[in-house]
């Protein structure tokens, strides 16, 4: 592999679920939770992604890593094409991915020590003795925040942010150089939460991991990621930069997660009005034609409700897949927001003259 290539690779990804089947055994109603998906990830390097909750963020991170199937799509790990590989490829290629869920409550055997837990991984891949299998445990427990008399006790007699240092540790016994982090901080408290972001980033650039970073909140994904990825009903609507995505987004829906996210954007906090979206997210199984945001877009045209929009690329790594936003590049971050906001004021004072 030369230094240049990303070390995740995912070109026009497609994920459904079945949800009802005929008498016959046919599919008759579908979940679309990913839609044409493309992507890269860096060495050493976190792409965030962001969306509301069904928005296919765990779908897609899951089939990222093989743990279920795409329908169709390239995957490529390094220059390993994932979805070509053999069972026995594939069992050696995953010992260099690895996950970390959100709930470190059911992640963890009760009935296990720390250390048999955090053994696990290597135990599985059979390729160390068991004194070295002791020896990396012993030095991995530090580096998470773990005192040493942690492996002789069992997960119930630590708090939810030692627990989550327990899963981390786990997760990092192989040595993995991808991690596919599911909204890790989403069930701990406010300041255990900063503890653990601090951890992932010091052990990101110890170990050069690359993390596919999962979360339904903006300001957690701002801190955590080199480039942002926002989702909205499968499909990634908006991709760039961290910082160029958190402040200078293009797409109306990006707008609404910053106006919804306190840390995000102090500008847009000082705003008077936050972008409340019309309802809830469509069904994924009946995805609207055209844009699938027009029914709750404050910017929507006739356009929006027929043809949807490519995620047209900038020559520096900024793609939006808006029509409005595309055809007008003033529209960008606060003068985004605020035309969203009058457009949403100015409707509301037609209905009620009209
Ligand atoms: N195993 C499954 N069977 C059927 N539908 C699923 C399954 N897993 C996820 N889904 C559906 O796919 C969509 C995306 O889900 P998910 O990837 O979990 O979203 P997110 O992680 O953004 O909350 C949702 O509509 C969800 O109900
Ligand atoms: S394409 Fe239309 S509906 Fe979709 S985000 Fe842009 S303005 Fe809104
Ligand atoms: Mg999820």
């Amino acid at each position: 592999m030369t230094e240049t290539m990303p070390l995740l690779t995912v070109r026009n990804l497609n994920k459904t679920f079945p949800v009802r089947r005929s008498a016959l055994g046919r599919a008759t109603e579908v979940v679309h939770a990913v839609n044409d998906v493309s992507l890269e990830i860096e060495p050493g390097s976190t792409l965030g992604i962001v969306g509301e909750s069904g928005s296919g963020k765990s779908t897609l991170g899951r089939v990222c890593l093989r743990m279920i199937e795409a329908d169709d799509g390239e995957i490529r790990f390094a220059d390993a094409n994932l979805r070509q590989l053999s069972a026995a490829q594939l069992r050696s290629t995953r010992a260099h991915m690895t996950t970390i869920f959100q709930d470190p409550y059911s992640a963890l055997d009760p009935r296990w020590t720390v250390g048999q837990i955090i053994e696990e991984p290597l135990r599985i891949n059979g390729s160390h003795s068991r004194a070295e299998r002791r020896t990396i445990v012993a030095d991995i427990l530090p580096r998470v925040g773990l005192s040493a008399d942690a492996v002789h006790r069992i997960p119930r007699s630590f708090s939810g942010g030692q627990r989550q240092r327990i899963v981390i540790a786990r997760a990092l016994v192989t040595r993995p150089r991808l991690v596919f982090c599911d909204e890790p901080v989403s069930s701990l408290d406010v300041s255990t939460r900063a503890q653990v972001l601090g951890l992932l980033r010091e052990l990101q650039s110890e170990f050069q991991l690359a993390y596919l970073f999962v979360s339904h909140d903006l300001g957690v994904v701002e801190r955590m990621s080199d480039r942002i990825a926002v989702m909205y009903l499968g499909s990634i609507v908006e991709i760039g930069a961290a910082e160029t995505v958190a402040q200078r987004y293009r797409h109306p829906y990006t707008a609404a997660l910053v106006s919804a996210s306190p840390a995000a954007d102090p500008v847009a906090q000082r705003a008077r009005h936050r972008i409340v979206l019309n309802g809830d997210p469509p069904s994924p199984i009946d995805i609207p034609k055209g844009c699938p945001f027009h029914p709750r877009c404050a910017l929507a045209i006739a356009r929006c409700a027929t043809d949807k929009p490519e995620l047209v690329m900038t020559p520096n790594g900024h793609g939006v897949a808006c029509h409005v936003t595309n055809a007008d590049r003033t529209l960008t971050g606060t003068t985004l927001f605020d035309s969203m906001v009058e457009r949403r004021l100015s409707f509301a004072a037609e209905r009620t003259t009209s």
